[in-house]
């Protein structure tokens, strides 16, 4: 907070007012990594979910997911279900979901309490070379980046200043490859991520490195690659995408949150997260990503 109010004494008014809240509502923001099932809390939920309605907006406008308790959304209706306490499910959380979100509880047919927001924000890892490709002596580069929402055009540069983000590349053990002689790392501010380029040793086989996103130092959500080679006697089976809720507990993924996915190379991406940090009204918008959902105008 100081430091935003300092920002706003430099006389960065505009940023300032976009990045602080215009209307000073409550916004939650979560981070989670693409795959992962995500829970959106209606805050203000009333008894009973039958008044719950779930918008979801981009800077192009929004559109109604649920109204009065009941899915209206028609494109991602199998990955979306309401919550017994109102709250917004969302099954294998894709980039496209990034946005924001809004659960408004009408009181009676006219009136409805302050709507609760949420800007869901989404870490997706992807890899330059086809899984024919991977193998020892090659060169290997892993984009991480955050896709992410705000009520303006602001870059990503300014929301990594401002509100204290940070993408790295780390091994299992957790340590921050950037130190690494033996890996590139560059983080490209115009497309939000973070590359990590290396020539793959025989030994990566099975080895994993993960990008993680760190909001004011606390760990929100990570993203695992794991090094597959090809074994060519074999023909393998897909490699899972695995989620995890818990990033600081590894072993959780293999049990209650885990999902299975099956994907097109062996080399699999695993996600974890943690998260939620509630703070400054914001919305982000990557601007090099067109809008992938049509929206029409016209939420709060
Ligand atoms: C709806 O609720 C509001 C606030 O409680 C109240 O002022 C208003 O008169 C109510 N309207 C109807 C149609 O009941
Ligand atoms: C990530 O940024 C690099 C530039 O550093 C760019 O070449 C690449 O296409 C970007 N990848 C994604 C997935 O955005």
């Amino acid at each position: 907070m100081a430091d935003k109010r300092h920002m706003c004494l430099l006389g960065r008014t505009i940023l300032c007012a976009l990045l602080t809240g215009i209307s000073g509502a409550e916004v939650t923001r979560v981070f989670f990594s693409s795959g992962e099932d995500v829970r959106l809390s209606c805050n203000n939920a009333l008894s009973g979910c039958t008044s719950t309605t779930w918008f979801y907006g981009r800077l192009s406008g929004s559109v109604k997911l649920i109204a009065g308790g009941v899915k209206t959304d028609t494109e991602r209706h199998e990955r979306l279900s309401l919550g017994s306490d109102c709250s917004l499910n969302i099954k294998k959380v894709t980039k496209e979901d990034r946005g924001r979100y809004s659960c408004r509880q009408y009181v009676n047919t006219t009136h409805h309490v302050d709507d609760a927001r949420v800007f869901l924000h989404v870490l997706h890892v992807s890899s330059s070379s086809s899984q024919s490709e991977i193998r020892s002596g090659r060169s290997l580069t892993l984009f991480c980046r955050l896709y992410y929402y705000y009520y303006d055009r602001v870059s990503c540069d300014a929301l990594v200043r401002f509100e204290d983000l940070d993408l790295i590349w780390v091994n299992q053990a957790g340590v921050n490859l950037q130190t690494d002689s033996r890996f590139q790392i560059s983080f490209s501010s115009g497309q939000c991520n973070i590359s990590l380029t290396t020539t793959l040793l025989n030994e990566d086989h099975n080895r994993e490195w993960r990008c993680q996103l760190k909001h004011r130092d606390q760990l929100k959500t990570s993203a695992t690659y794991t090094v597959k080679y090809p074994t060519p006697s074999e023909t393998k089976p897909p490699s899972p995408v695995t989620s995890s809720k818990s990033a600081s507990a590894p072993t959780q993924a293999a049990s209650a949150d885990s999902t299975l996915i099956p994907v097109g190379s062996s080399n699999s991406e695993k996600k974890s997260s943690q998260t939620t940090a509630a703070s400054t009204e914001q919305e982000t918008q990557t601007p090099q990503t067109p809008e992938t959902t049509a929206t029409q105008r016209g939420l709060n």
